[in-house]
């Protein structure tokens, strides 16, 4: 097979997101800021755009908002698939892949073994190496380095440990079906000796994928770290299909303790809602973090798909976009420790756009009201709401006369919703037209939201990034309103700031 090229025009191509020219991604794999750039390497389909012939693709960018493509990082072969994992930058050489003069970077990733290999029906780990600073990678010739006789181990993410008992490295990796975490511990990246285990806990409706951990300040205060681990599961997201959820505790360089968990053991699906979730939406699966990031900042990226639909969305000749970067932070809510995400950088911040519309104030009567002068396809709106007598209130983004993607507040149901029902082409999987929702409470009285919406895409960040929701749309490139709307009532707009890209 050879990678198709475009039929018809490929008008659902993100502005301000990554997807590559004509082939299939998923999973952000091998984050890293390394030389001055962002790496960002992933499970890509060189020869087609419907997943299979796992290899790792590569783009690399100056801001996380514009990409370079590059050759394939890490190909597949006749004996295995490259599944997710991650890259370390290998400072002193502990691996010995490098020399004195040139320290490696090293990728940790799944061989998911195919039929033509002796460890054929095995997921285990390997190593490759690059010594030009990610571009160009070498297997290691003992892979696998870590075999546990699993078909289903995989995803390892690295990092280093510094603790009471010295510096190490750590992976974090899932027996996926036992909805595990498993601890491992190494010297040289390629001998690696088990910690612990943690899990079933919380949402275990699906396998247990990419996960990460990673310790943040709380409120920002330097020395009161805690310790976060993100594990994605498909299915099982709260609302359906892949989603990632969090949990927060300690970390003593054995044993992750969580002091978060709901319940432990199978899910209890009433509890659903209680659980905590990196994103409400459809569409924000596999997220991790990359190493090395400046400035200290933890930043996350995820598939911005769904396994449910994935293979089908209607993108040609590419298949999936990657979420924006988000900034993620610790903060205590209600007496909890909770995620709070932020777009990483600003769309507005490269192209030195001024906001090209603001509000000051303006009450929404039971209407639907076009912004004049705001309509586009590619957008950064900033908006606050104040209820007043509606049930139902909010924002309506890529709209025509019969069109658009609400995203609304019923606040005496507590919720935030994105409704994707009108939003254009959803007929290419049953489970695609629908009304997502998340948790949401006043804050002062008001509700907040960023929304970013894309030429594929909208991703919610509101009440200052506490609840996020990220959903895929297809609409059809003429439907560029921008309305307000309140029913069953009234709701003010306190504040609009609306930047349009295109
Ligand atoms: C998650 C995942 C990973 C696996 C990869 C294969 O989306 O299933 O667990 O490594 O995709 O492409």
């Amino acid at each position: 097979m050879t990678a198709s090229t475009a039929t018809t025009a490929d008008t659902f191509r993100p502005a301000l997101h990554y997807a590559t020219r004509n082939t299939w991604l998923n999973d952000p794999n091998g984050l890293i800021f390394h030389g001055g750039l962002y790496h960002l390497y992933y499970q890509n389909n060189p020869l087609d755009n419907v997943w299979g012939n796992m290899s790792w693709g590569h783009a690399t960018s100056p801001d996380l908002l514009t990409w370079t493509e590059h050759p394939v990082a890490i190909s597949c072969d006749e004996q295995e698939d490259i599944f997710s994992g991650s890259i370390v930058f290998d400072r002193h050489n502990t691996s010995g892949f490098g020399t004195a003069e040139t320290a490696p970077l090293v990728a940790m990733y799944t061989s998911a073994f195919k039929p033509a290999s002796a460890h054929h029906g095995v997921q285990a780990q390997s190593l490759a190496y690059s010594l030009d600073g990610g571009y160009t990678w070498t297997k290691h010739t003992a892979n696998p380095v870590l075999d546990r006789g699993s078909a289903e181990f995989r995803d390892p993410k690295v990092f280093r440990y510094t603790g009471e008992d010295g510096s190490y490295w750590v992976m974090v990796a899932v027996e996926a079906t036992d909805f595990q975490v498993v601890l491992y511990k190494s010297e040289d990246l390629a001998k690696w000796e088990l910690l612990s285990t943690f899990g079933p806990a919380n949402a275990t409706g699906g396998v247990w994928e990419c996960p990460d951990l990673f310790a943040l300040p709380l409120d920002g205060e330097a020395d009161n770290l805690k310790w976060v681990l993100t594990v994605n599961l498909n299915p099982g997201g709260p609302n359906d299909g892949s989603a990632g959820q969090y949990f927060v505790g300690e970390f003593d360089g054995t044993t992750f303790t969580s002091s978060t968990t709901v319940t432990e053991g199978p899910q209890d699906p009433a509890r659903l809602a209680e659980y905590q979730w990196l994103d409400w939406g459809r569409d924000y699966y596999a997220a991790v973090s990359f190493s090395d990031a400046p400035d200290d900042r933890r930043l996350m990226i995820a598939w911005m798909n769904n396994w449910q639909y994935a293979n089908q969305i209607p993108t040609s000749p590419w298949r999936s976009p990657m979420s924006l970067a988000r900034v993620v932070s610790l903060r205590t809510v209600d007496g909890k420790p909770r995620l709070v995400q932020q777009i990483a950088e600003d769309p507005a911040s490269i192209s030195n756009l001024e906001p090209s519309f603001t509000l000051e104030s303006a009450e929404i009567s039971n209407e639907t009201r076009i912004i004049d002068g705001a309509s586009g396809s590619v957008q950064r709106i900033e908006l606050t709401f104040t209820p007043g007598t509606a049930d139902d209130f909010g924002l309506i983004v890529r709209g025509d006369e019969t069109h658009g993607t609400r995203v609304g507040i019923l606040p005496a149901q507590g919720r935030l919703f994105v409704d994707r029902t009108a939003s254009g082409q959803s007929d290419f999987h049953e489970s695609f037209a629908s009304i997502d929702s998340a948790p949401i409470l006043p804050i002062g009285g008001s509700y907040r939201l960023t929304v970013v919406v894309d030429h594929c895409s909208v991703e919610v960040f509101a009440q200052g990034g506490l609840v996020t929701m990220t959903e895929l749309i297809f609409p059809s490139s003429t439907s560029t309103d921008v309305s307000l709307y309140a029913s069953g009532g009234t709701a003010t707009v306190s504040s609009l700031n609306l930047t349009t890209f295109s």
